[in-house]
């Protein structure tokens, strides 16, 4: 299929793995120029020969979201006609264990990465007069983690900031959100991520078991999906095949008995 991207300018926040790293690659293969930024400096170097630039900034600080805006327009010339907000990290607490200091964190993280990142460039995008957002949020968005619960408050959060900015911007940029469900990425995998998470929740020593139990219990049937299965949707709603969306979120291998 042709996304029809070809020559468009594309800049994609917190990219240098997992997702992020995903649609990077598939925005690249359908032609579009790409800058990826993230605070790991080493992913971004090893890969930065694969896109058109980079950028190294921790992107839940004020100033590291300054930081990444004045390189993309460096870079580009102007502001992109993409936006992809990916920003998003979650760690397991009970509510009781989650402090103020361990809100206030993810909700720098979680929400407001993509705040900063679209009241930069929203003005100029739309000016633009035909420009997307696409933003990362979460299954958790609509069906509550107990152990999850600021991120999954952040990420219910974007979908209302998806919806107003939809409005507001209408209809120069097209703001829409992607709701993944469990993607085999860092997240899972990491050392303290959400696989050695579920072991120590089910009290099993083997891996495969834990998932297995987690998707059971959460009733996941299509089972855990790959970085590419939401870097298609993504790159779909980025694209002008999608100009008939806006402020739409998507369910992606996820979501089968939340709220809404
Ligand atoms: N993997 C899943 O199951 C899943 C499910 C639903 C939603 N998501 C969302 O998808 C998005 C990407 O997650 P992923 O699973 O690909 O994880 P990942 O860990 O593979 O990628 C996250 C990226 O963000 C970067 N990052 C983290 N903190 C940063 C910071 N302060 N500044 C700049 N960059 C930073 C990391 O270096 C990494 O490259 C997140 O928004 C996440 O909430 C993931």
């Amino acid at each position: 299929m042709d996304f029809q991207i070809r020559g468009k300018l594309a800049y994609v926040n917190a990219g240098a793995s997992g997702i992020g790293e995903a649609i990077a690659d598939l925005l690249t293969q359908e032609g579009a120029n790409v800058i990826v930024g993230d605070n790991d400096e080493q992913a971004l170097q090893e890969k930065a020969h694969r896109w058109t630039g980079i950028v190294a900034a921790d992107l839940s600080t004020a100033a590291g979201t300054n930081h990444a805006v004045a390189q993309v327009l460096r870079i580009f010339g102007r502001v992109p006609d993409i936006l992809i907000n990916n920003l998003g990290v979650g760690n397991s607490a009970s509510f009781e264990e989650l402090s103020d200091e361990r809100w206030a964190r993810s909700f720098e993280i979680n929400l407001m990465g993509c705040v900063r990142m679209c009241r930069a460039l929203i003005p100029g995008m739309a000016a633009l007069g035909d420009a997307a957002i696409v933003n990362t949020g979460s299954d958790l968005a609509k069906q509550p983690e107990p152990g999850l619960m600021d991120y999954g408050v952040c990420k219910a959060g974007l979908l209302y900031l998806t919806k107003a900015l939809a409005r507001q911007y209408a209809p120069k940029v097209r703001v829409n959100t992607v709701l993944p469900g469990p993607i085999w990425t860092r997240m899972w995998t990491r050392p303290g991520g959400i696989v050695d998470q579920l072991i120590d929740h089910y009290g099993v020593e083997d891996r495969d078991a834990a998932v297995k139990q987690f998707l059971e219990d959460r009733y996941l049937p299509l089972g855990i999906g790959q970085p590419e299965d939401v870097a298609n949707a993504v790159v779909f709603l980025a694209s002008p095949l999608a100009k008939y969306i806006t402020g739409a979120s998507l369910d992606i291998g996820g979501t089968l008995r939340g709220l809404v």
